[in-house]
């Protein structure tokens, strides 16, 4: 990455696209002791100290280690506030943010609107960082689709039918590299061109499928076949089995053993999420045979909403 693009993007973004819209404040008539859980319970260094609605101060861990090391006797907020305080305009580009950062060697800086001067949120050099970050990988992924338009690929095929298929195979009860083989098909499908809402769905189809490979069987293979209209995936593994598949369909239900659920995993959500996610969800399932699931998503033009 160039300098030139993180220059331009410091310009062109507000401080509105990166700032902590949830603020979290302080009343100025509240008590210098309540500050030590309030910091310490949200992870953050300052608050900005309110009076009716209006940001009057700002208090910060600095001055709360001063007042410890002082008097330590309890007092208002408003009394060890710093009354004097840099704020920034919601509209502000970034790079003005940035400047006043290295100018002032603040650590956080309240968000005002221009005309109200209303508190609508607080910035950090964390906060610009994150944003950065976030919008470097938005435009990364837009760029790559641009390099790999899907159409081109099928375009210059001269078939009656054609399709690209990508197999994984998935091992069994090994969490090292759970994932692995939907991470692999997102990256590609993501290459091929397909519009990002589609490969997200498939991506979470094909993760939670291959999830459950990994926990509940001694493993499988899953398949994806890109035709020019639409993805099929088929997972499939040799065993277990599910014996009442009605109920693994349920919302909430899960056999996952304790160890697994304390991992994160284990919801009961898998399958409700594949079928949600997916236009077709077949599952098939015979107890000591195995389960194979086939699901599959129209490549259309419209973005289609996952609720
Ligand atoms: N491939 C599979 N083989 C055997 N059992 C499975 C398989 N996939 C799912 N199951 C069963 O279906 C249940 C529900 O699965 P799922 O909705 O993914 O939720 P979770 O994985 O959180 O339990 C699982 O707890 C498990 O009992
Ligand atoms: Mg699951």
């Amino acid at each position: 990455m160039n300098v030139g693009k993180t220059q331009e993007m410091v310009y062109e973004m507000k401080v509105s696209a990166v700032m902590t819209r949830d603020v979290i404040t302080i009343g100025s008539k509240e008590r210098m002791s309540r500050l030590r859980s309030l910091l310490q319970g949200n992870r953050i260094s300052g608050v900005p100290v309110l009076e009716k609605g209006q940001l009057v101060g700002l208090i910060s861990i600095e001055d709360f280690i001063k007042w410890l090391a002082n008097d330590q006797e309890d007092c208002a907020i408003e009394e060890r506030m710093t009354r004097e305080v840099t704020t920034i305009y919601e509209d502000d580009p970034l790079v003005l943010a940035i400047r006043k950062f290295e100018s002032t060697s603040l650590g956080r800086f309240p968000v005002i609107t221009r005309d109200q001067k209303t508190l609508v949120g607080i910035l950090t050099k964390g906060d610009v960082i994150e944003g950065l970050l976030k919008k470097l990988e938005i435009d990364y992924q837009e760029q790559e689709a641009r390099h790999f338009p899907a159409r081109y690929l099928f375009d210059n095929i001269e078939a009656d039918d054609t399709s690209l298929q990508l197999r994984y195979n998935v091992k069994g009860q090994d969490f090292t590299q759970a994932g692995d083989s939907s991470t692999r098909l997102k990256r590609t499908l993501r290459r091929l061109g397909l519009r990002s809402d589609l490969v997200r769905r498939i991506a979470i189809a094909s993760y939670e499928a291959e999830m459950n490979l990994v926990i509940y069987t001694e493993g499988g293979r899953i398949r994806a076949e890109v035709e020019p209209a639409r993805v099929f995936v088929e997972i499939e593994d040799s065993g277990p089995g599910i014996a009442d598949l009605e109920k693994a369909l349920e919302p909430g239900y899960s056999t996952a053993p304790e160890w697994v659920r304390e991992m994160g995993f284990g919801a009961g959500m898998g399958l409700v999420n594949m079928k949600k996610s997916a236009d077709e969800f077949i599952i098939e399932s015979e107890p000591g045979r195995g389960t194979t699931l086939n699901v599959s998503f129209r490549i259309n033009e419209e973005p289609h909403e996952v609720n």
